[in-house]
């Protein structure tokens, strides 16, 4: 396994594995990898001769008041982690290979991005947008893997690359939880053990919820998501939102259809912001 950092380099890369006919697939992850990440490499080596795993901690995704100098950085140990995996490529520019001093070009998607996490995140959705189309740019991925932790993340790079055309199929891969059901992020590391334990109150209140819609065949949106937030908030839980959404677009519905839909939410836990989703 080869670890890049230069931009002009993994293009160059990436041309001549194409003209030899490999196909390439990514993995865009800020690194902190955990067993999540790791099945996104799985399902990508399925997918493509060659999977490139991007680790780049974005800049423009983090609002002023964010955690990016807290992000955890821990390069050697994710690339093991992706050479133990079967990976051909870490990509880990730095952010001035990324982004020119005076870089003042952005991609922005317009509607799905103004609900949910973009409400708290203003420019949130807009760093994403614009580093995946770097990403896509400089790696030339024929498939990009992404989690369904970040179910509106996935809509929306699904609608920007069908919205400008860009030839690279976006595979969603699904939630990995902990033997607790906590669903694995590299924001958990902020938590100790025994809140990652309280932390589980999210998912387990999402299941209830699942459970209550069945049995009394609840489609009523604001029946749901009350019934969400009471079983999640306690003295150390404030839910920032709780919606019940299209599962697909991430777009919030105003009846729930069976199997059409997710429920998403963000809640602070303690300290740390956590999102999770069921699809019910
Ligand atoms: O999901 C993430 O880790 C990031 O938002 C992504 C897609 C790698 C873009 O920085």
């Amino acid at each position: 396994m080869k670890i890049i950092s230069s931009p002009q380099e993994m293009k160059a890369f990436s041309t001549s594995a194409k003209a030899e006919g490999k196909k390439i697939a990514l993995v865009p992850t800020m690194g902190a990898l955990h067993d999540g990440h790791l099945s996104l490499i799985d399902k990508a080596k399925e997918l493509a001769d060659i999977v490139v795993v991007s680790v780049f901690v974005n800049p423009t995704q983090f609002g002023p008041n964010e955690d990016f100098d807290k992000y955890p950085r821990q390069l050697e140990e994710d690339a093991q982690a992706c050479q133990q995996r079967g990976a051909d490529i870490v990509f880990a520019p730095s952010a001035n290979d990324i982004y020119a001093p005076d870089a003042s070009t952005f991609v922005s998607e317009e509607q799905i991005s103004q609900y949910l996490c973009g409400q708290s995140r203003p420019k949130h959705f807009r760093g994403v947008t614009t580093v995946v189309s770097i990403l896509f740019n400089i790696v030339k991925p024929d498939c990009a893997v992404f989690g369904e932790k970040d179910a509106q993340q996935v809509s929306i790079i699904e609608r920007m690359v069908r919205d400008l055309f860009i030839d690279v199929e976006i595979v969603r891969a699904p939630i990995i939880r902990d033997e607790n059901g906590l669903a694995l992020s590299s924001r958990n590391k902020y938590m100790d053990r025994l809140e990652r334990l309280g932390a589980t109150r999210i998912h387990n209140a999402l299941v209830e919820a699942k459970k209550m819609i069945e049995t009394e065949n609840c489609d009523n949106v604001d029946r749901i998501k009350a019934y969400v937030i009471n079983n999640i908030a306690n003295a150390k839980a404030r839910v920032i939102y709780a919606e019940v959404v299209d599962a697909k677009t991430s777009l919030p519905v105003s009846r729930h259809e069976t199997g059409k839909s997710r429920i998403s939410v963000a809640v602070w836990y303690g300290q740390t912001r956590l999102i999770d989703n069921i699809q019910i």
